[in-house]
């Protein structure tokens, strides 16, 4: 046991002395003099600002105190510094924060920014244009936008996660990890939990293609109904589709027919000899028939049960058959491999750049490392000991708000009578986000310092 413990302990040390803090940001007192404002937007007044509070509902007032936006219908844009630039090479990149759309956000980025030193001379300015590194985050608008933004820069391009990661649309603090590996791999986790995985080769367009329909080869003559066949038939059969190359042409020797006539099968002797009707056996001359008033009596024909049909020879397995050709992929000339898809160079600022039509959001405890284990830490020690206070916080405060609503609608009801027509009170006061205690910690942040503004 003795034993056991001495090499946890190695352990533990190894883990501390590689991992390494490049920027981390709790947003307590002092905060406001690490970080800038930027003057994005501030020209035509649509700049907003962040206030330093710990929203509505919190699990520690003090601790959980971080930047929110305000008011609606604004740009918000500010940026903090790394102590020193950091470049992952042959390290992790390990970018967290938390998010907490109080708002119940409906329209809005709740995203992170790295910015490259390159950016250093724009960063006063700091906004939408301003080149960055990494881009990551909630981002939502109504129904249709409820993901996780993974964006990474590659040769100078922002390169977005093709996979569909999800959001959280609560109104609680998540808190969102993305992880950058040298292998060329990245994981993301909401609230420490694994919500996506996969390679940056797969899941990104950074590189070229690596192969490419051949330009030289010509498109089929008969390319317009072959593009009209496979809509129609690209649901139950979609390799009937020799769409990938709507240039080359099939080799003259390629046998498509899946299907052959049998050469061995022989017409049988005699098939033709049987005809294909016969004179009816059974008719009879009437006996009313006048050969000099109706002509000759001829005796009507029926079909020959004897009769097979055409003779077609047996299908069988066509022995050259190749399958449907598709025009084979030649190799990009403008493919070029990097074995570095994860490399960020220079890493020196983090920064918030966002646009919410319904503002209130609060931002928290970021951090920059390159250590999965210290994020974890991080996370716990912040996050993890306030959510479940927050909840139960938020919870009471829904509760109190819903009794208080139901009490006034019983009263309004009563006043009103026989009137039911309560549609007004409806579309007023149907929306949670006017809660009377928003109103009294808003009022209280006005109070405080100027410094809790930026
Ligand atoms: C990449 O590296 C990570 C961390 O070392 C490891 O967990 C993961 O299995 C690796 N993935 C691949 C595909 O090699």
């Amino acid at each position: 046991m003795k034993l056991g413990a001495v090499a946890l302990g190695c352990l533990c040390l190894l883990a501390v002395v590689s991992a390494e803090v490049l920027f981390e940001e709790k947003f307590d007192a002092g905060w406001d003099k690490r970080w800038q404002k930027s003057s994005w937007k501030e020209s035509d007044g649509s700049a907003g600002k962040f206030t330093w509070t710990a929203g509505k509902w919190y699990g520690d007032e003090e601790a959980d105190k971080g930047i929110q936006t305000g008011p609606d219908s604004k740009y918000f844009a500010l940026y903090s510094e790394l102590k020193k630039a950091y470049t992952n090479e042959d390290k992790e990149l390990i970018v967290q924060f938390s998010a907490k759309h109080e708002q119940d956000l409906d329209c809005g980025g709740g995203y992170i920014k790295l910015l490259p030193a390159s950016s250093g001379k724009k960063m006063k300015d700091f906004g939408g244009e301003t080149p960055y590194s990494v881009m990551f985050g909630p981002d939502i608008c109504g129904y249709s936008t409820r993901k996780t933004h993974v964006i990474l820069t590659y040769d100078g391009k922002n390169h977005l996660v093709k996979k569909d990661i999800k959001a959280e649309t609560d109104q609680l603090t998540h808190v969102y990890t993305l992880r950058l590996m040298p292998n060329n791999t990245y994981e993301v986790y909401v609230d420490l939990k694994q919500v996506e995985s996969g390679s940056l080769y797969d899941d990104f367009d950074m590189l070229a293609p690596k192969t490419i329909k051949d330009p030289k080869a010509t498109k089929p003559e008969d390319w317009d109904e072959r593009k009209l066949f496979c809509t129609l038939h690209i649901l139950y059969c979609p390799c009937c589709c020799c769409l990938q190359d709507p240039k080359a042409t099939k080799p003259e020797d390629w046998d498509e027919r899946e299907k052959i006539a049998d050469p061995e099968d022989k017409k049988p002797d005699g098939w033709d000899d049987i005809p294909a009707t016969i004179v009816d056996p059974d008719a009879k001359k009437p006996e009313d028939w006048s050969d000099e008033d109706d002509g000759e009596w001829e005796a009507p024909t029926i079909p020959n049960p004897e009769y097979k049909g055409e003779w077609k020879p047996k299908m069988i397995d066509n022995p050259a058959y190749k399958g449907i050709w598709v025009a084979p992929d030649i190799d990009n000339p403008e493919y070029k491999h990097d074995d570095k898809l994860y490399l960020q160079k220079d890493i020196k600022y983090v920064g918030f750049e966002l646009w919410q039509v319904k503002s209130g959001t609060i931002f928290d405890n970021i951090l920059v490392t390159n250590s999965l284990e210290e994020a974890k830490k991080f996370a716990e020690d912040t996050w993890g000991k306030t959510k479940d206070g927050e909840k139960e916080m938020h919870d009471k405060i829904k509760e109190e708000k819903k009794k208080e609503e139901d009490a006034k609608k019983t009263d309004d009801d009563a006043k009103k009578g026989g009137d039911d027509d309560d549609d007004e009170y409806d579309t007023e006061d149907g929306d949670d986000k006017k809660e009377a205690p928003k109103a009294t910690l808003e009022d209280k942040a006005e109070d405080e310092d100027e410094k809790d503004e930026l």
